[in-house]
């Protein structure tokens, strides 16, 4: 089974030539969460869609290798089969007008019943086991369905890596706990090495093994998960836990003050 996806040196630039990421260094190990963080336009995602040969138009891959146990491969190998990838924006991931078990025997061109066997496993595995569920369209479920819904997809598909581009965005507390624990097993019972993209510092303090940071289209510090949030190296990191403390202390609510003259 395949241990180690690397991606070394990797660029991204627009049409014209204007660096969008530049050398990007990330290792995913079987087993083991990394999550990217960084404040909005950093070039996370794109980091992600270089690696895997999935650039919008007008964007190319200015470099960089990407390599399964050593063995350099290219980008778009990797999709599906040995890298399972739920995007930023769940919606637009499905087509709209097939429902999901169409989705899952589009995805596994085995027979139909296997599919629709694999794919209801995969369903109440991310804790969507009414039975309903495989028949409906995309648009007949919530944002929080369609996060589970795509990781099944990806979970039928047995790939080793997972990488999630801000899977916990938009979603309630109680669905992002959910989701938390849903990826938090999916390590343990399945050995799945993830690549967690998150705004969310308190989902990388809680799931994540080692944390890289990013700041204008590079990475600037990456440290094992204890050590970045106690110790962190780099002074936007710093800013980042910072930014995070206070919003933090601005949701408790206000300490209680003595009143003058209250009644003992
Ligand atoms: N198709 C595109 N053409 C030109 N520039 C783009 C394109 N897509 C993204 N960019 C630019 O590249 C930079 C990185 O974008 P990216 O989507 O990777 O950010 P991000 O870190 O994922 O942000 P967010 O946290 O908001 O999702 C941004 O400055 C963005 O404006
Ligand atoms: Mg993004």
């Amino acid at each position: 089974m395949t241990r180690l996806l690397s991606i070394e040196d990797l660029a991204v630039a627009t049409g014209s030539g204007r660096p969008l990421v530049r050398g990007v260094s990330l290792t995913l190990r079987a087993g083991r969460i990394l999550a990217l963080l960084g404040e909005s336009g950093c070039g996370k995602s794109l980091s992600l869609l270089g690696a895997l040969d999935a650039l919008p138009p007008g964007l190319r891959r200015m470099g960089g290798v990407v390599a399964l146990d050593g063995r350099p491969c290219a980008g778009r190998e990797l999709r599906g089969g040995i890298v399972a990838t739920v995007l930023q924006n769940p919606r637009e991931a499905f087509n709209p007008l097939l429902t999901l078990r169409a989705h899952a025997r589009e995805t596994l061109e085995v027979r139909k019943a296997e599919a629709d066997a694999r794919l209801a496993s995969a369903l109440a595995e991310v804790g969507l086991d009414d039975p309903a569920v495989p028949g409906l369209l995309p648009g007949e479920m919530s944002g929080g369905m369609l996060q589970r819904a795509m990781i099944a997809l990806a979970l039928i598909r047995e790939a080793p890596f997972l990488i999630a581009d801000e899977p916990t965005t938009d979603l309630d507390p109680v669905a992002r706990a959910r989701l938390m624990d849903l990826l938090a097993g999916l390590r343990a019972r399945r050995g799945l090495g993830m690549l967690l993209v998150t705004h969310d510092l308190g989902v990388a303090a809680r799931l994540a093994d080692e944390v890289a940071v990013m700041q204008g289209g590079r990475i600037v510090e990456t440290a094992p998960t204890a050590r970045l949030f106690a110790a962190p190296a780099h002074r936007h990191t710093r800013d980042l836990l910072a930014a995070h403390a206070m919003l933090c202390a601005d949701d408790r609510p206000p300490a209680k003050t003595a009143t003058v003259g209250a009644v003992a």
